[in-house]
């Protein structure tokens, strides 16, 4: 009986783990497909896009705290942008939550977040759904202050 018990839940963990993999292995796809859109600033290999000696269009990816940290955070900088405040960069961080749904931007995120020499958390459609509604009443662009202090919150 003990024997039955362990044998069903070794069995039940390795389903799960199949279809955590299988979810996490569409929504690279979804993500990959939908990086079009980002690598234009951002470039194909996620270090950032650099037009001739200083001219920069985006940051890199690799070692982003926002894009490997807290989710939410990533998210908000999605739904909303970033409000420019320097010239570092040519042009802003612009919204892009409403070019994009529930499951291309879990895609996107679950992408950024395990490509480019990142390796943190899956992001879920249900869980971009959840930020969306969590960030609905921040209106407009985010400053990075802001970014950074809704980060130490958590
Ligand atoms: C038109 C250019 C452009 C596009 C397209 C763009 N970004 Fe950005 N992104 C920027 C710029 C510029 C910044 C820096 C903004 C600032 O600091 O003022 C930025 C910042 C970020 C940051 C913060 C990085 C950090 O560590 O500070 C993340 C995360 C990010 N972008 C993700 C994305 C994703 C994902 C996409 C595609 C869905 C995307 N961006 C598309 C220009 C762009």
């Amino acid at each position: 009986m003990k024997v039955t018990l362990l044998f069903a839940s070794l069995l039940g963990m390795s389903v799960q783990a199949l279809a955590d993999d299988a979810a996490k292995a569409k929504l690279m796809e979804i993500g990959k497909t939908n990086y079009v859109t980002c690598s234009a600033c951002h470039g194909p290999e996620g270090k950032g896009v650099v037009m001739g000696p200083t001219m920069k269009m985006g940051p890199s990816f690799d070692g982003s705290k926002i894009a490997t940290g807290d989710p939410a955070i990533f998210a908000l900088v999605l739904l909303n942008g970033i409000q420019k405040e320097g010239a570092e960069y040519i042009g802003p961080m612009a919204a892009m939550g409403a070019t994009m749904d529930d499951e291309k931007l879990a895609g996107v995120m679950t992408y950024v977040r395990n490509s480019f020499g990142n390796s943190a958390g899956v992001v879920t459609a249900d869980d971009a759904k959840k930020y969306r509604e969590q960030w609905k009443g921040i209106s407009g662009p985010v400053t990075r202050a802001k970014l950074t202090e809704l980060a130490a919150k958590k």
